[in-house]
């Protein structure tokens, strides 16, 4: 059976560790997640995106993650960035025990409103709810934010109250996908701070989390790939965030960057071989020891299972 992130954060913040929160769209990536976790005895929140749902079809995902959940490590179901009430009731009525609704594109009143909506649907059927208040910059889903507006701590107070949701993203610098510094990496660790300070022992989320490590870029463009100047959040202001407040850490672009690492590798060293098994294993095999370092090394969650 699923866990509700609500308990999972819980103990997170009793004990200042984050959940990671990774993004699935295939089996291969899904199971290596899970079996990280499952060595690690870490809690885990598989999350899916409207593009995973149109990619993979939501039934597939459900029962693939039915089948991970038969585990006996905490495992969430999460709808990513929700844009709207309408694939946030879908993704409740089919089985997630917890979903974002991303209004952080509308105006402040207009997020509430569109929250608090989800809210009340959700606190009927026990579904944990995570909304977003400031913009990431960059790209998000469909949502993009030319400059960043980071969170206001007075406006996050006020949100949560208006609105009643279990969790809050926040903005304080990071940004979806692989560019997210021109220079020097820097995040507002005073905003943050303050937040948590205005809300102890309530769960905030970073998106935007990945780390980008150099070591798997270069990999990657020795196989053939060209990503240049590209650049993530640096492993020790995560580790810093999850003494914040900071329960849930998004990490999707590092899986893809693992996942396509160790594709073009297997494929270029077997370029006889066209069993795709030969080539879809090194992949979940690469996911599984990118999580692995991620829970033991950044979440801090290894072991709280
Ligand atoms: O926040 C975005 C996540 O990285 C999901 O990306 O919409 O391409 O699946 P996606
Ligand atoms: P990254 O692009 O940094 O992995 O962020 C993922 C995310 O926030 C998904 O919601
Ligand atoms: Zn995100």
């Amino acid at each position: 059976p699923l866990q509700s992130p609500g308990l999972m954060f819980r103990k997170a913040l009793n004990f200042r560790y984050a959940v990671g929160a990774f993004n699935v769209n295939n089996m291969e990536m899904l199971q290596g997640i899970v079996e990280a976790a499952r060595a690690l005895r870490s809690p885990v929140i598989l999350q899916v995106s409207a593009g995973a749902r149109k990619y993979a079809g939501h039934d597939y995902l459900v029962k693939m993650v039915e089948a991970a959940a038969t585990t006996d490590v905490p495992i969430a179901l999460h709808l990513d960035h929700g844009a709207d009430f309408e694939i946030c009731k879908a993704a409740i009525d089919g089985g997630f025990n917890s979903v974002m609704i991303d209004g952080s594109h509308h105006g402040f009143e207009e997020n509430i409103r569109l929250t608090r909506r989800v809210v009340d649907y959700a606190d009927e059927r026990g579904v944990f709810v995570e909304a977003e208040l400031g913009q990431l910059a960059g790209v998000e889903d469909d949502v993009s934010a030319e400059h960043s507006v980071f969170t206001d701590p007075d406006q996050a107070v006020e949100f949560v109250h208006r609105t009643g949701c279990h969790s809050l993203a926040v903005a304080i610098g990071t940004s979806h996908g692989a560019y997210k510094f021109k220079g020097a990496a820097r995040l507002d660790f005073e905003r943050l701070s303050r937040i948590h300070t205005l809300m102890p022992g309530y769960p905030l989320v970073l998106h935007g989390a990945s780390s980008v490590p150099a070591a798997l870029i270069e990999e990657a463009n020795r196989y053939g790939a060209k990503i240049e100047d590209a650049q993530g959040i640096p492993e020790e202001m995560l580790r810093e965030a999850t003494t914040m407040g900071v329960a849930k850490i998004n990490i999707d672009t590092d899986l893809r960057l693992a996942a396509v690492m160790a594709l073009r590798r297997a494929m270029a060293g077997n370029p006889a071989e066209f069993d795709p098994r030969k080539f879809f294993g090194p992949v979940r095999d690469a996911i599984r020891e990118i999580v692995q370092h991620k829970m033991k090394n950044v979440l801090g969650s290894a072991g709280r299972a």
